[in-house]
């Protein structure tokens, strides 16, 4: 089983030194870092266009995942290919035709992923399991940073966990929202591979580097854990 994964999202960091803080980000030893794209529309909050992102990409040495929170994913998927987005997460509630914008994903050269609300069932993703790198199981409602777990979801992720596993597919499983070094435990018990962390990271008193080792530490020993 691969080293969980810890992936950082920025919307806690300061915008007017985004290029510094997403080298602080890989010297703290991230493994990807996670940009929350949202239009206002499709959630009530408005963040980064591509030319954000493109920007802050010569100051990374890890990859960036573009999470498109608005209600026009396929009009936009080029546009953070090119700002050097190496994974797009699309949310299943705003794309009628999943399989095709998947398949569009990969065709520009990205890794491809779906993004579940948290009433949106695994079923969702059954027909499409061939078109997918990763699966993300928001674990709060999407909008902003600093909200409560919802361990509910932790039922969805030993879902998409089996479903995944009997399917025999490379795909990762990602949960976002409210990470934190207590709440991650029952995220890695479920079955997660790649967890999101923004304020409990960035509000770390000990520092981001040794916040990420003990995310890490906590994802691998619950593991090990019955579920
Ligand atoms: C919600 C955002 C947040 C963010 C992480 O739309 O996607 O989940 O990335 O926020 P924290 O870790 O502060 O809950």
């Amino acid at each position: 089983m691969p080293q969980p994964l810890i992936v950082p999202s920025v919307l806690p960091a300061n915008f007017a030194r985004i290029g510094e803080e997403v080298e602080l980000l890989c010297a703290a030893g991230v493994d990807r870092i996670q940009w929350d794209v949202m239009d206002g529309v499709f959630v009530p909050n408005l963040t980064f266009g591509p030319d954000v992102i493109a920007a802050a990409r010569r100051h990374s040495t890890v990859e960036f995942e573009a999470h498109l929170m608005v209600v026009n994913p396929d009009e936009l998927l080029g546009r953070y290919v090119d700002a050097g987005c190496e994974l797009i997460i699309v949310h299943a509630e705003t794309t009628p035709h999943l399989h095709r914008t998947l398949r569009r994903i990969r065709e520009l050269g990205a890794r491809s992923a779906v993004a579940l609300n948290p009433h949106t069932p695994v079923q969702t993703v059954e027909g499409v399991l061939e078109e997918l790198d990763m699966v993300l199981a928001m674990t709060v409602n999407p909008g902003f940073g600093g909200q409560a777990y919802i361990p509910a979801v932790e039922r969805k992720v030993r879902a998409l966990r089996e479903l995944i596993d009997a399917s025999g597919l490379p795909i990762e499983i990602e949960v976002d929202g409210g990470i934190t070094d207590a709440t991650i435990a029952g995220a890695a018990r479920a079955g997660t591979d790649v967890f999101i962390s923004g304020s409990w990271m960035y509000t770390y008193p000990g520092g981001k580097r040794a916040a990420v080792n003990l995310l890490r530490e906590n994802a691998t020993h619950a593991r090990t854990e019955k579920p």
